[in-house]
């Protein structure tokens, strides 16, 4: 026992002089091999921390658990208590007590070891029913994202948006409504989930909202766009970049797409390179429920983050979040203060 613990402290403390080195000498490598390039750590809704490890993709589906997705309605009348929406088996038409036809519908969803219970998902809900009359559907695919081999959870969005994209074409038969009416969010790979939606949806859905959407077997290896959200994937596809390069998209995929502070980790206010920073993109969109195209996060046209830095990108903007205009193409970037309310920043 006591042989033991002596093993583990050398290690631990083989472990730490490891760490205080590479920390001087200032490599990226900071956990040590392939760390960014084939593991990451990742924090769940909770804190606890897992390795998201996508060294290898696998080459079967053998494993993989597949579960039921959950269609969570939200109104002005029912902001409280989801109504499940469930589709029928048949042909029959959808039925729900409190869908108004003559709303817009928000389509919500997590990402990895989550679920649509998650706090910024919930806000999201109830910043949107705040300030305007909708149809908010939170869709919950925690049986699936709760699976800790990343990998499967990764290629399962297809399947998630594949089923989105049925039930987006039975509420439209159901209900006659047609695709100007659907605003698809995601986080993380909860974005590669509405990409694919948006994709099963023939790319004529209204838009497509990616909140940081996840790098690992989408973006690094790079995958053909059909396999990850871009700009195909519906009318308007804005992406809010927010930890660019280790969870979330590094380039650009969208019609816009918006860097708020270079749009890579730290983001102003997380203290470490966890998962604070790809939490961020839910954060500022949250807040941008509340503002207009003329006064909140207000972004900027331009080449690099250099370019903005330097002062010479004035003349071309828009507003990133909620109020984005659906004409915006190309990348905007901007400044956030480090706390909420982020957008009231000091020039
Ligand atoms: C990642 O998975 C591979 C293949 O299963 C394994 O060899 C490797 O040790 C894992 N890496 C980490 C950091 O757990
Ligand atoms: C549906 O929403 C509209 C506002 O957009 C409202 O005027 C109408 O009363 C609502 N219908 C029902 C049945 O609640
Ligand atoms: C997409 O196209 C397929 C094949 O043409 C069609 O069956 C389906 O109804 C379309 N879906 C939408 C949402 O337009
Ligand atoms: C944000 O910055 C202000 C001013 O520098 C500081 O007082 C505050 O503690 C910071 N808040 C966070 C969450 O880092």
């Amino acid at each position: 026992m006591s042989e033991l613990k002596t093993v583990l402290n050398s290690r631990v403390f083989i472990f730490t002089t490891f760490l205080v080195v590479i920390w001087v000498s200032g490599t990226s490598e900071d956990y040590g091999s392939g760390y960014g390039d084939e593991w990451l750590y990742y924090f769940d809704d909770n804190g606890v921390r897992h390795i998201m490890n996508f060294s290898t993709i696998p080459k079967s589906t053998h494993g993989m658990s597949f579960g039921e997705i959950y269609f969570h309605l939200y109104t002005r009348e029912t902001i409280d208590k989801a109504e499940l929406i469930t589709l029928p088996k048949n042909d029959d038409s959808i039925k729900s007590f409190y869908f108004n036809k003559s709303n817009d519908i928000k389509l919500l969803t997590h990402g990895w070891l989550s679920s649509d219970r998650v706090h910024w998902l919930q806000q999201m809900k109830d910043s949107f029913l705040r300030e305007h009359n909708l149809n908010v559907i939170t869709v919950d695919w925690n049986e699936i994202s709760r699976n800790t081999f990343y990998p499967w959870p990764a290629l399962s969005t297809r399947y998630v948006g594949k089923k989105i994209a049925k039930f987006i074409e039975a509420m439209q038969t159901s209900y006659r409504i047609g695709t100007k009416e659907w605003h698809l969010i995601g986080h993380s790979l909860g974005a590669h989930v509405m990409g694919y939606a948006g994709m099963f949806s023939n790319g004529s859905l209204s838009r497509i909202t990616g909140l940081d959407p996840a790098r690992p077997l989408f973006e690094l290896p790079q995958m053909p766009d059909i396999y990850c959200l871009n700009k195909e994937d519906a009318e308007f596809v804005d992406i809010i970049h927010t930890a660019g390069g280790t969870y979330g998209y590094a380039a650009s995929h969208g019609h816009a797409d918006f860097f708020p502070n270079k749009g890579t980790p730290n983001q102003p206010g997380c203290q470490t390179s966890g998962t604070c920073s790809h939490g961020r993109a839910c954060e500022y969109f949250d807040e941008s429920i509340s503002y207009t195209a003329e006064k909140g996060f207000i972004a900027y046209l331009c080449k690099s983050w250099e370019e903005f830095s330097n002062g010479n990108c004035k003349n071309e903007f828009s507003s990133m979040g909620y109020p984005a205009s659906s004409n915006s193409r190309g990348n905007y970037y901007l400044r956030t203060k480090n706390e909420s309310k982020y957008a009231e920043i000091d020039d």
